[in-house]
């Protein structure tokens, strides 16, 4: 199969690291300012564990300050305020981030709340909810930023096109639609509840897959020609020929066999939008140190 349509967002994601690494060497020169990036982990779960890593070798390697906080998962919630408040005090910290999710006795609500918004580099914050909803200078949670990046990557102006988002979490469905606004498209928001699905997929340019349910999205509820954007991670047993008996792989929320072959451009899952959040994460962190700072962003 020819797959000059298929994004390649660990290729982008390495682009986007690069140059906020360049951006970093220009503020440290410029200004003495390191971005400083904190992350918390509560509890021992394999999968944050692996997160945490990620993002601390990927801070480092941008040339980032990285501060990590390591606690056991019977942290009761007032200790863990108390470091998101020493961690907003903290003039070296620009970013916070709390892995979630948090251990059962503790409000995830409660300790994002306490997140200093202008810290708040997951974006999650009410304040930059707002923000981002109502126009003003937010920080943007990292997904839906990487999915926005590809898109004018590869579509340049996004003006009047027609965007389905199909999802509605606060953490990707509505910041997404919210970004894809800010660019003028015309906007529909579908979920599960939605009547004539297909119907709404096949008038997209511009289809972003937010659901969690794998392979939901076949190739004929795309529009030929259409850009989709698959931000679904989801672990299923391996039915492919030849695979081994047990083997669990990674797929995406639209099927993307079929899916290539209407598409104009689509990411693939694993290999897709997934490499670009930490890299986003990144981002989020050189704007929020630089708002902080007063200074404008450099290009890098
Ligand atoms: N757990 C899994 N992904 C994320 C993320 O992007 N941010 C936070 N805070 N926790 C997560």
């Amino acid at each position: 199969m020819d797959r000059s349509n298929v994004i390649d967002g660990k290729a982008f994601a390495a682009r986007l690291r690069e140059t906020v690494a360049r951006q970093v060497a220009a503020l440290k020169a410029g200004h003495g300012l390191t971005p400083g990036l904190a992350v918390v982990l509560v509890g021992e779960d394999p999968a944050s564990q692996v997160y945490v890593r990620n993002k601390g070798k990927a801070t480092v390697e941008a040339g980032l300050n990285s501060f990590e906080h390591k606690l056991p998962a019977e942290t009761d919630q007032e200790t863990l305020l108390a470091l998101v408040r020493q961690l907003n005090d903290d003039p070296a910290v620009h970013g916070i981030l709390v892995q979630l999710p948090l251990p059962d006795h503790v409000s995830e609500a409660a300790v994002l709340d306490a997140i200093d918004p202008d810290k708040d580099v997951d974006g999650f914050h009410v304040v930059n909810a707002g923000r981002l909803a109502t126009g003003g200078q937010a920080l943007v949670p990292c997904t839906p930023r990487g999915c926005l990046m590809m898109l004018k990557d590869r579509l340049g102006e996004l003006k009047g096109l027609r965007a389905l988002v199909l999802g509605r979490s606060n953490i990707v469905g509505k910041p997404m639609a919210q970004l894809l606004l800010g660019e003028h498209c015309t906007v529909t928001i579908a979920h599960s509840r939605t009547k004539d699905l297909a119907g709404e997929c096949r008038r997209a340019d511009i289809l972003i897959a937010a659901v969690g349910r794998p392979r939901m999205v076949p190739g004929d509820w795309i529009a030929p020609g259409a850009t989709v954007i698959d931000v679904g991670i989801n672990r299923i047993p391996d039915d492919r020929p030849g695979a081994p008996e047990g083997k669990m792989r990674l797929v995406g929320d639209v099927d993307f066999e079929s899916a290539a072959k209407v598409a104009g451009a689509i990411t693939p899952v694993p290999g897709g939008v997934g490499p670009m959040t930490i890299a986003c994460l990144l981002a989020n962190t050189v704007t929020a140190a630089c708002q902080q700072a007063g200074i404008e962003e450099p290009a890098g």
